[in-house]
């Protein structure tokens, strides 16, 4: 199954979901691919261990070169498809060159899915040609969601991006998205009020929500994950059930 990890909005936690709930499938005995089609690089930057021949950008314009863009990652059982700089670039190649450059990312994993249980695509905040990509190649939409309004408007301008995709048939159908709570603090007003939001509007959400640590953002100096540095903290506890509520559904 193919996850995009996507919200146009920045800083909600994309990343840091891509690679914790990539290692916590992976320690379920998963077999796991991370896929960074962020030009920013950060899921790469954290967990790439060592560097592939070509990255996603060579990808994109040719698919053969898939299996040279991948390596092992740090986290145990998870592959990843390295990202750099040059992925933006490539995408505006791709908008020039390509007959249908939406599709560019489906057409190159399709021969190599079937190695892996699950792929998780890391997108780039904003909806871009490569962030367009990650959503067509992908079968469910995770939309990770601060507290912010604006993570709120990010995601009905996610859901209004998917049914533009069916309407220009791009898309075949609509790809359901899931949002999911991140830095939550039940006892903030502002997180309950994006709980009613979503309930409201009935907006589908995974019943995990993930806690904040100030270890997250050290995890990232360190270039582990918080399993391999501290496995018992909150942000490793979360994402570890919603390893299992994903894997159950
Ligand atoms: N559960 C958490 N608790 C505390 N801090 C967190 C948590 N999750 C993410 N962060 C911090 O929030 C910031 C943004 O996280 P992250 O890079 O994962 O977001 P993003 O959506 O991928 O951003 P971008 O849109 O730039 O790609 C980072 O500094 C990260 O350390
Ligand atoms: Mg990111």
């Amino acid at each position: 199954v193919i996850f995009a990890i996507a919200n146009e909005k920045g800083g909600v936690a994309k990343t840091t979901t891509a690679v914790h709930l990539g290692h916590a499938l992976a320690r379920r005995g998963r077999r796991v691919l991370l896929v960074d089609i962020d030009p920013q690089s950060n899921a790469t930057s954290w967990i790439g261990a060592k560097q592939p021949r070509a990255a996603l950008s060579n990808v994109l314009l040719n698919p053969a070169l898939i299996d040279d863009a991948i390596a092992p990652s740090s986290a145990a059982g998870v592959d990843i498809l390295w990202s750099s700089r040059e992925t933006a670039g490539a995408g505006d190649d791709l908008r020039v060159s390509s007959p249908s450059p939406a599709a560019a990312l489906r057409r190159a994993l399709r021969p190599i899915s079937s190695r892996y249980d699950v792929i998780l695509i890391d997108c780039a905040p904003g909806l871009g040609t490569v962030t367009i990509n990650g959503i067509v190649a992908s079968q469910g939409i995770i939309a990770p969601l601060d507290s912010g309004s604006m993570a709120v408007a990010g995601l009905s301008q996610l859901q209004l991006t998917v049914k533009e995709l069916v309407d220009n048939e791009v898309l075949l159908s609509a790809i359901p998205i899931t949002a999911l709570l991140t830095r939550y603090d039940g006892r903030r007003l502002l997180d309950r009020q994006v709980i009613e939001h979503l309930d409201e509007h009935s907006i589908p959400r995974f019943e995990t929500a993930i806690r904040n640590s100030t270890r997250v953002g050290q995890a990232f100096g360190h270039e582990r994950t918080l399993f391999d540095l501290d496995p018992r903290n909150d942000v490793a506890v979360d994402y570890t059930a919603l390893a299992q509520e994903i894997d159950h559904v």
